[in-house]
């Protein structure tokens, strides 16, 4: 029956389609064309049209090695974020690497040692994913992404590629694990020096040493030549520029695991290696700063992930959280991937406020703002992944609540 009354709806949804559709091609006359001019010639490597401008937001401080820029998740078509817009997060800039020269040491608590050089990682049997890698601190409190005016601020730290390299597990399969290693420290070879520890267990489940992103080499900001890609876990323990892993015994308390990526609780106690990204969903259109035309069809549009697994269901309200009716999943809908949701909404004109609210495969309800906070207080910093509300004001433009 639900599905009948989302058909009814689709169909009332597309009786306004048709009649916007056909005003528009009444509207467009051919005009009269001279001769063609020859266009642009081969090129090498390609460019975006120069008429697309869409682009990363950059921290409005004057240092830009330290910091994170933003995916314009509004102005992304699919599930796939472009290479050169994917959301970066560094500690001490984007470090030059030579491919040739780079090197990933195995050791620790291992039978046998083990230097690869890229070319060696290259000869490997090869795995490829497409999968998110979210920052922690996406939708961050502190940044306001509890009042960010756009979906690029309050949730642009997610992007999603296909990403390309050797399973971490056959690396570790030939280096031989000691019977009582549990951890493994993963290094990064930029000038923070980033140090994560991760559970043995994870890294012999699905963790990628990753060498490509997106059909090419991974891009500099991303970990040229190489990084870790772990499918649904929080994007710092993703370590970039990959040097060093040692297999031990015990978690190290690194600095980035001890001063930040650490979740500190209302009680005074905190929350150490919370690494899964837990369901999330945000509307995309309509978002803030965007601005709807006039009153008639629209089709409602986000994203929504799981560091546990699929999506199952992603619902969506225009009337403030009063009915919900279920979104439209496109597919492919994979596990730990962005997933792309759909629902034709005619706006009747009047103040609405748009929201969404994902379930992953587990049965993991998305929660709402207050509920994070009932929980964690008011001021947590990482694992913000509560329903984001929009609202479209009378004149059509899209603001925050608040605003
Ligand atoms: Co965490």
């Amino acid at each position: 029956m639900a599905g009948r009354s989302s058909r009814r709806r689709f169909l009332e949804a597309t009786a306004a389609l048709t009649g916007a559709l056909t005003s528009c091609k009444r509207a467009a006359a051919p005009e009269e064309e001279g001769p063609r001019r020859i266009g642009k010639p081969l090129r090498a490597y390609g460019e975006r049209s120069e008429f697309e401008k869409s682009l990363r937001a950059l921290p409005t401080t004057k240092i830009l090695e330290v910091g994170q820029s933003y995916t314009p998740l509004a102005e992304i078509y699919g599930i796939i974020t472009p290479s050169a817009l994917h959301y970066e997060r560094l500690h001490s800039g984007v470090p030059t690497i030579d491919p040739d020269a780079h090197r990933l040491l195995i050791h620790g608590m291992v039978e046998r040692p083990l230097i690869f050089t890229m070319d060696d990682l290259r000869r490997l049997p090869s795995v490829s994913r497409i999968c998110f890698i979210e920052c922690a601190g996406n939708s961050h409190l502190g940044y306001g992404a509890k009042d960010a005016p756009t979906v690029q601020l309050s949730h642009g730290l997610v992007s999603c590629s296909e990403w390309t390299g050797v399973s971490l597990s056959l690396l570790l399969s030939e280096a031989g694990v000691d019977p009582g290693a549990k951890w493994i420290l993963a290094e990064g070879a930029d000038a923070a020096k980033m140090q994560r520890s991760i559970p043995l267990e994870k890294a012999m489940d699905d963790i990628i040493v990753a060498y490509g992103q997106n059909g090419e080499a991974l891009r500099p900001e991303q970990g040229y030549p190489l990084r870790l890609v772990i499918p649904g876990w929080e994007g710092n323990a993703n370590v970039k520029w990959l040097r060093r892993l040692k297999v031990v015994d015990q978690p190290y308390r690194t600095r980035d695991e001890a001063s930040k990526y650490t979740d500190s609780m209302p009680d005074g106690t905190a929350r150490e290696f919370t690494f899964v990204m837990e369901a999330k969903s945000v509307v995309t259109f309509p978002s803030g700063g965007q601005k709807l035309a006039a009153p008639g069809f629209y089709e409602i549009s986000g994203l929504a992930w799981s560091g546990r697994g699929r999506i199952d269901r992603v619902e969506v309200s225009t009337d403030g959280g009063t009915t919900w009716q279920a979104a439209g999943l496109s597919e492919p809908r994979l596990p730990m991937a962005l997933t792309r949701f759909l629902l034709p909404w005619r706006w009747d004109g009047r103040e609405a406020i748009v929201q969404s609210r994902a379930t992953d495969e587990t049965g993991y309800v998305q929660p709402s703002h207050e509920a994070l906070v009932a929980v964690r207080g008011a001021n947590y910093e990482y694992h913000n992944n509560g329903i984001r509300p929009w609202k479209v004001r009378a004149d059509g433009s899209v603001t925050d609540v608040a605003g």
